[in-house]
């Protein structure tokens, strides 16, 4: 379990935790460089996910993966969560829904072992596109308060609930 790919994407999970606990370090005030840097970071790995990583996989397996769509229902949720501006119950939604989702892809039998087992003599491809995937630019902050409708019935759909985190 510790080829390229397994490597990489964990390295990038650590990295981007780091990003989070810096960003929320102080209770009283989001570090929002921090905060950014996760986003923009979270943004463009869920990216490689979704663009290399699960169509690879999908095509070496010859169909789609067991915890696909799972994993397809988490990112929209993780990806409606950074629309908004940072907020301490949309932080711990993040926070909570992304502990359980790197352990479904990191585990013995997740995501990125499949991968691993899987790809064989296109690993060093699919390497490639990943070390080469564009950065995600900057993205304004959608303000509009209506904007928490959406995210609550997107975290619905992917069977999450938002009073657990909005604390209502
Ligand atoms: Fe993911
Ligand atoms: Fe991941």
């Amino acid at each position: 379990m510790a080829g390229p790919l397994y490597r990489y994407f964990i390295d990038d999970h650590r990295r981007l935790e780091a990003l989070m606990n810096r960003a929320v370090a102080d209770p009283e005030k989001i570090d929002e460089a921090a905060y950014e840097a996760f986003r923009g970071g979270l943004l463009k790995h869920i990216s490689m996910e979704e663009k290399i990583l699960l169509p690879a996989a999908q095509s070496a397996r010859g169909g789609p993966l067991p915890m696909a769509a799972k994993l397809r229902l988490d990112h929209s949720a993780l990806a409606a969560l950074l629309v908004p501006p940072p907020s301490p119950p949309i932080l711990s939604a993040i926070r909570a829904i992304l502990a359980d989702h790197d352990w479904i892809e990191e585990s013995a039998g997740g995501l990125y072992d499949l991968c691993e087992q899987s790809l064989g003599g296109e690993m060093d491809a699919v390497m490639a596109k990943v070390r080469s995937a564009p950065d995600v630019g900057a993205i304004p902050h959608n303000h509009d308060p209506n904007v928490l409708d959406a995210v609550r019935r997107i975290l619905a759909r992917a069977g999450y609930d938002w009073d657990d985190y909005s604390g209502k």
